[in-house]
């Protein structure tokens, strides 16, 4: 095998500016993100929670937290995170987190999870992410993304063609997976 999975670090936390100017930060998640996440994650509209997890998702804060614990584990050579966040007043507050997770039975293939915070939905957040964890999914020697989304989600259909370029999709039932080839992400191409 040629491809590496040794660990790579991933980009330098960068700034993007959504559609309407405000200055977002995304960075690699850290433990210490964990109520950052928990707060995102309750915050979070059920329409939203349910394009996301196709169930209820947490809603207590118990099961928030637990979450968001999961999410926000040290980067290892099958998992990395990354959280986008505002500044509010003296605080930051978390308003998108997107994974990449390795395929269990295929080690270039990785499976990936976003969730934008309703009112930062539509402003190119979701896409900026999505752009740095395709570097970071090619940092862990991934070379192609697979997504499940909802039929009706055309807003996930419409970001995996925007970032990762030409995707397949197959549908069963309700749900679409669709799968990019990593040299195809706008964020690699560059
Ligand atoms: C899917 C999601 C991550 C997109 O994030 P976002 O920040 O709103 O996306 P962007 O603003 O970067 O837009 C990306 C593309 O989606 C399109 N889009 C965004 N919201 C849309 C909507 N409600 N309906 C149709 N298209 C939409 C944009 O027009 C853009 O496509 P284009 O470049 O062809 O115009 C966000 O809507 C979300 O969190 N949804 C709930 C969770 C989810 O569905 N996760 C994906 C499955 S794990």
């Amino acid at each position: 095998m040629h491809h590496s999975l040794s660990y790579t670090p991933t980009p330098a936390p960068s700034v993007f500016h959504t559609d309407r100017g405000e200055r977002v930060d995304m960075r690699d998640v850290v433990p210490q993100d964990t109520l950052l996440l928990a707060d995102l994650l309750l915050r979070l509209s059920d329409a939203t929670r349910w394009l996301r997890y196709f169930a209820p998702g947490p809603q207590s804060f118990a099961r928030a937290w637990q979450e968001a614990t999961r999410m926000a584990q040290p980067r290892t050579r099958h998992h990395a995170a990354l959280i986008a966040t505002i500044r509010h007043g003296d605080s930051e507050v978390a308003i998108a987190v997107a994974e990449v997770v390795r395929d269990q039975r295929t080690a270039t293939i990785g499976e990936l999870a976003i969730v934008v915070r309703d009112d930062y939905q539509t402003q190119g957040v979701g896409s900026a992410l999505s752009g740095r964890l395709a570097l970071s999914a090619r940092a862990m020697g991934i070379t192609t993304v697979r997504a499940d989304m909802l039929y009706q989600n055309r807003a996930a259909q419409r970001l995996m063609r925007r970032v990762f370029g030409p995707a397949t999709a197959t549908r069963d039932r309700d749900v679409v997976t669709m799968i990019a080839h990593l040299s195809n992400a706008i964020s690699c191409s560059m």
